[in-house]
């Protein structure tokens, strides 16, 4: 290593696992190529519901570049034309690629969904397979869809037969617990019925979002499947991604949680996979600008009201670690006007610096784990390809979709 080296590797602003791992090397690893997109550097922004809207992909987006997914959007919701549902499904003209994350366990709305999407010029749609909410899985969907492989079969299926030559890929947790794991299963049917990539977050649904994310079971599904596989699970600096792809061989990486107020990790993300060292990441001055940004998009996008409401959330995840915000936090949650908001920013001390402590912290889902709940014989049935009955009045869509949320 010479000198500017060991001096740039000595700077680096990162947590004591990350400070040694080298940036990537030229042609150490490709695009991840989903039919005809071919997506640089290989990332992918996890869909998250109540996260993943128009407004803050397209913030992310003018961070760096990769694949930005939407939160799920359900079938019924969509085909049924609740409003909220087809705004959340929404984006503007220059979106590229826009990608959808769908949720349903009826291969016939499944289907007819994606045909709409691929009509309306959408260029990506990601099945969710791995919804851990008590609600979803009581029912046999969610996570609970790939114990019953034949009827994910199905599922898959009918997307690929109705997206043309738009990609298919799915999402899958480890399974339902350890005694219960299905993502072999899964990586082998999403390859037979032609999905393009499957994302494996390395978690059981009984974990839900405790614990480290097992990044063996990646690289046992790398070994295993006939299509690219994307990590998923505990990347919260750039260089985890760059960790995950060396430890597990896999195609890609999914990034959840770690960009919760941290936009700017997929510049970060772009900068180490072309053999660039990130620098510092913004002080408090530039994260309020950030904020300022992010709220009049939220404002934009979901009205005055709505917009200021979906920002309370954010401004914890922003100025997290950060000394001088415990003070405002209460008031920023509070927060109904964007000029509310600016006047409480205003009160920041613009020079103090990103907190080292803020890397690694989980900004949304507690440490708690849980038994899953599954329709009663469920597992004596596992060869069953019977979708289970979905919500069909707009009531029950309306509750299952907050129960979605919560999850
Ligand atoms: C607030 C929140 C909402 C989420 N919503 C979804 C979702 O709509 N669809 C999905 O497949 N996963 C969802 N997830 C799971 C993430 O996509 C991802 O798999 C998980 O956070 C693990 O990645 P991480 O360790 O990088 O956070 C959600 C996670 C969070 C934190």
């Amino acid at each position: 290593m010479s000198a500017g080296e060991a001096d740039a590797a000595s700077a680096r602003f990162s947590s004591a696992e990350n400070r040694d791992v080298p940036l990537a090397r030229t042609g150490e690893f490709r695009p991840l190529v989903l039919k005809s997109l071919s997506i640089w550097p290989p990332v992918v922004l996890a869909p998250m519901a109540g996260v993943t809207n128009f407004p803050f992909r397209a913030l992310c987006r003018e961070f760096g570049a990769g694949l930005y997914v939407s939160e799920m959007i359900t079938a019924r919701g969509f085909l049924m034309g609740n409003s909220r549902t087809i705004l959340l499904a929404s984006s503007r003209d220059d979106e590229r690629p826009r990608s959808v994350q769908v949720y349903s366990s009826d291969p016939v709305d499944i289907g007819e969904m994606v045909a709409r999407l691929v009509d309306q010029g959408v260029d990506h749609v990601d099945l969710n397979l791995g919804c851990p909410v008590p609600k979803v899985t009581a029912s046999g969907g969610g996570s609970a869809i790939p114990v019953k492989p034949r009827l994910m079969a199905r599922l898959v299926r009918a997307m690929v037969k109705r997206s043309g030559a738009v990609p298919v890929t799915v999402k899958v947790r480890k399974g339902i617990d350890e005694d219960l794991l299905t993502y072999l299963d899964a990586g082998r049917v999403a390859g037979e019925e032609g999905a393009s990539a499957i994302g494996l977050h390395a978690r059981t649904a009984a974990q839900l979002y405790h614990g480290e994310a097992d990044w063996e079971a990646i690289a046992t599904l790398k070994s295993a499947a006939t299509i690219p596989v994307l990590g998923n699970g505990d990347v919260w600096e750039s260089f985890d991604a760059l960790r995950m792809m060396r430890a597990t061989g896999c195609d890609g990486v999914i990034v959840g949680r770690g960009c919760l107020g941290r936009p700017w990790l997929f510049r970060e993300l772009a900068q180490v996979f072309d053999g660039r060292e990130p620098g510092a990441p913004p002080k408090l001055g530039e994260i309020a600008a950030i904020m300022r940004d992010h709220a009049r998009r939220l404002v934009d996008f979901f009205g005055a009201k709505v917009g200021m409401q979906q920002m309370r959330k954010w401004t914890s995840w922003y100025t997290k670690g950060f000394a001088g915000s415990a003070a405002l936090r209460d008031r920023l949650h509070r927060i109904e006007t964007f000029e509310e908001l600016d006047l409480l920013l205003a009160n920041l001390d613009a020079n103090e610096p990103f907190p080292l402590s803020a890397l690694r912290v989980s900004r949304a889902k507690g440490g708690r784990t849980q038994k899953v709940s599954l329709p009663h014989g469920y597992l004596a049935q596992r060869d069953d390809d019977t979708p289970p009955r979905s919500p069909h009045s707009l009531a029950e869509i309306e509750a299952y979709e907050r129960a979605l949320n919560a999850g």
